[in-house]
């Protein structure tokens, strides 16, 4: 039995999407557990762009079944246009391989209204928000006014829920000047969409615990990162759900005895779209290059990305409160641009040494990250997909990152398409045993 659970080290876009999809042809199933579509997942398919946002990325391999667990908050609307635009490249989005938590959060057309309010009344201090109702949405959850997918499936159940929940919602609506929300028309819809999402619905915890218990693998894909966790990140400017590890056991309904092994994915530098510190943030040339070679636009918002030097100690702290195995090194093709190449190592803060990272955010806006130094490497790593034809001024590079985050990395990834990957087998068989053979 090996369960693998892959999450992103940093601040999201690490390329999740990319190495789930190498990986999925030795699993099963593809299990989603937090988040929602804030998330953007881009897998290239001969040449070809597919943006996941709500369905796990396992959905390109057609003999996979993939689940969307009681973790996330779930967009109704969003999840149809994505059959839809699957289905039009003629993906298999059938309800036997595509399975939705009855107890998923739904999120309401209320809930990017109250976002909205919310960021502007922040102000200059807003979030930067994907405007997708996340927050709102998991917040109706912790306040016991949410809805569930379960819920959309009983008729009466559902009106009296849009009922109550906006006798609230349009007192804070009308406060701010939006028109009140129609109980009636929401139901409507919401009805009607209810009875197009019935055969998706499913028990997803015990769906999970029977495919494990025979023998089926089940590769669990994290959205967001680490550094975006509601808990663990840099709070207050991160995303609602746990993004972490112990997230995949609360958004599941699994036991974490059912968690074998976990791969970070990680950017041979740093990004982060939205607000909030940045220690290693580069406002430079070298950010505005990482960014075109790199092209570092959201693929959910088309927001240009933040870029930065590779942070160390971020990183380190990520590998730690994950319990991370191995990592998936993604997008170090895209430093050849450069002319030299820096990578953080601690921070200075009040003229301390910090090796830790900070857990306030506005103690991280103060620290200074200290750098090493690296040439950068004759010959190109780009869509390489050998160990032995990495240049040796890469090699440099790798073994710094390594001994500095104390894990391997098994992986590196060399460019967008499936095959632009370096795999290194002896590694994951380790986590994968026998099954590493199929992956190379
Ligand atoms: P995710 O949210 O973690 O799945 O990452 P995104 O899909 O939002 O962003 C990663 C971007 O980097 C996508 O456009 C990928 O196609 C691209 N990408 C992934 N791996 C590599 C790589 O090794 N090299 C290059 N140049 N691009 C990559
Ligand atoms: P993937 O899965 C990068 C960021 C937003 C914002 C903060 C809160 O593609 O890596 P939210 O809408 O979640 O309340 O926004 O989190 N954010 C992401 N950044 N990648 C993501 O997902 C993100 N999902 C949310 O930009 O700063
Ligand atoms: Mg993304």
């Amino acid at each position: 039995m090996a369960n693998l659970l892959v999450l992103g080290t940093q601040w999201g876009d690490e390329g999740k999407g990319k190495i789930v999809d190498f990986l999925a042809p030795a699993f099963e199933i593809v299990a989603r557990y937090q988040g929602g579509h804030n998330a953007g997942h881009t897998v290239y398919l001969q040449g070809k762009k597919i943006v996941l946002h709500l369905i796990p990325s396992g959905i390109l391999h057609p003999d996979k079944v993939c689940v969307i667990g009681n973790g996330l908050v779930f967009s109704p609307r969003a999840f149809f246009k994505e059959i839809d635009d699957l289905k039009s490249l003629g993906v298999d989005v059938s309800p036997e391989r595509l399975l939705v938590s009855r107890a998923a959060q739904v999120i309401m057309p209320y809930h990017p209204l109250l976002e909205k309010i919310s960021e502007s009344t922040r102000g200059e201090k807003m979030i930067g928000t994907t405007c997708r109702g996340i927050g709102p949405c998991y917040e109706d959850k912790a306040a016991r006014w949410g809805i569930r997918v379960g819920d959309l499936l009983e008729p009466e159940i559902l009106k009296e829920k849009i009922e109550d929940s906006l006798r609230l919602k349009n007192r804070i609506l009308e406060a701010f000047g939006y028109p009140a929300l129609s109980a009636a028309e929401i139901f409507e819809e919401y009805r009607i969409l209810g009875e197009r999402l019935a055969p998706y619905v499913a028990d997803v915890s015990a769906f999970l615990d029977s495919q494990i218990a025979n023998g089926k693998w089940v590769l669990f894909e994290g959205a967001q990162g680490a550094l975006l966790d509601l808990d663990h990140g840099t709070y207050p400017y991160v995303t609602s759900s746990s993004s972490t590890a112990g997230g995949v056991c609360t958004g599941l309904g699994l036991s974490p005895k059912k968690v074998d092994g976990v791969l970070g994915i990680t950017k041979a530098y740093t990004t982060r779209v939205g607000s909030g510190p940045f220690p290693t943030e580069l406002k430079d040339e070298n950010g505005a290059i990482i960014a075109r070679r790199g092209d570092e636009f959201g693929a959910t918002t088309g927001r240009p990305r933040r870029c930065g030097w590779f942070d160390a100690v971020a990183v380190r702290y990520a590998c730690r409160i994950n319990g991370v195995d191995l990592i998936a090194l993604t997008k170090p093709d895209v430093l050849e641009g450069l002319v030299e190449i820096k990578a953080c190592y601690a921070y200075r803060y009040r003229g301390e040494v910090l090796k830790d990272f900070p857990s306030d955010a506005w103690m991280l806006e103060r620290v200074e990250p200290l750098y090493r130094s690296f040439p950068v490497w004759r010959g190109s790593i780009h869509r390489a997909h050998d160990f032995s034809e990495m240049p040796s001024g890469f090699l440099d590079y790798l073994n710094w990152l390594e001994d500095n985050l104390e894990t391997e990395v098994g992986l590196i990834s060399t460019g967008v398409e499936r095959a632009d990957i370096v795999y290194r087998r002896e590694q994951f068989e380790k986590i994968l045993g026998e099954r590493a053979k199929i992956l190379g």
